[in-house]
């Protein structure tokens, strides 16, 4: 898509939905205590308006307590969380669901836009347990839609298994150019399962890169600002996470400029596989 076309408001559709995701997200893993709200509002300050919390980051309810204070609609924020293991059968599980759309958007009508199954890690009664009180919650209209996170291949295609729902709406993976995990990618884009980029700014870690340095002078661009388009260029969803306000903004600022072909594929170069990953890479 070229400069003119993408903005701030640009949005993906996803599959089984009349819902779309906002094509840039912010992440809050690590961001705390009244930090995360200060981090949140920021970022719906500067026109986020996407969210991505999860259960293990333990801090849904500040999340939610951001939006209520920002003064944007809650209709306007798309809010993503994920479930980080199932209870002890399908209602213990249901309930931790529960549990973290009343912490997100407590009201009557209280809803999440996106619950992931954080890992695929637990095994395969796990994984089915959270797909099944996902759905469940779905059709209650708790929970808008539901999709995936480190899932490789095999692992959405098992979910057919026992799925009412599939494919899953997305799959959020460790995406940057060092760890580009194509079998997992082009498996999903083939099932128009939406691809979000975790890690889009590699922590930081790779900010003396000197390819990613050379094309951040070339576009007068940050090494973060570049990472960033780069993931929009390749139609993948980055959730790019600051708690500096500066970089809150900057992390924002993507838009009316291009990454040519020809460096766009001189950042596909760099791919390390599963080596470069610096969370975890999927198994397929
Ligand atoms: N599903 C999963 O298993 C999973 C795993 C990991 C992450 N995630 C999601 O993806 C989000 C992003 O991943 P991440 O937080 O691990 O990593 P990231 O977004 O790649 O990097 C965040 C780090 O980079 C720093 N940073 C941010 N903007 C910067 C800039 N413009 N220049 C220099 N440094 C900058 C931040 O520092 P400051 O905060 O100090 O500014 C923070 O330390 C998470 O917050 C979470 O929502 C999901």
């Amino acid at each position: 898509m070229s400069s003119s076309t993408l903005s701030l408001k640009s949005t993906l559709p996803l599959p089984n939905s009349k819902h779309e995701i906002p094509r840039l997200g912010f992440g809050v893993y690590q961001s705390h205590d009244q930090t995360c709200v200060k981090s949140c509002l920021t970022a719906l300050k500067a026109g986020y308006r996407h969210i991505d919390t999860a259960q293990y980051y333990a801090n849904e309810s500040l999340v939610g307590d951001a939006v209520r204070q920002s003064g944007v609609p809650r209709s306007e924020v798309y809010i993503t969380t994920k479930i980080l293991s199932p209870g002890s059968d399908a209602e213990s599980t249901y309930k931790s669901v529960v549990e973290s759309v009343e912490k997100i958007d407590g009201g009557k009508d209280g809803y999440v836009d996106l619950f992931l199954i954080h890992s695929p890690n637990g095994g395969r009664d796990a994984r089915k347990l959270m797909w099944q009180a996902l759905e469940r919650a779905r059709k209650e209209g708790k929970v808008r839609d539901i999709g995936v996170s480190n899932f490789g291949k095999g692992h959405i295609k098992e979910l057919k298994e026992w799925a009412e729902v599939w494919p899953p709406a997305v799959n959020q993976i460790e995406l940057h150019p060092w760890c580009q995990q194509r079998t997992a990618v082009s498996y999903c884009e083939e099932k128009g399962i939406v691809v979000e980029a975790y890690c889009p700014l590699v922590r930081n870690q790779k900010a003396d890169d000197k390819t990613l340095k050379a094309l951040a002078e070339k576009y007068q661009k940050s090494t973060g600002q570049i990472l960033i388009r780069y993931c929009l260029q390749k139609n993948w969803v980055p959730l790019p996470k600051s708690d500096t306000p500066s970089r809150i903004e900057a992390n924002a600022d993507v838009y009316g400029f291009d990454i040519s072909k020809e460096d766009m594929e001189t950042l596909d170069g760099l791919d390390q596989g599963d080596k470069g990953a610096i969370v975890q890479a999927v198994t397929n």
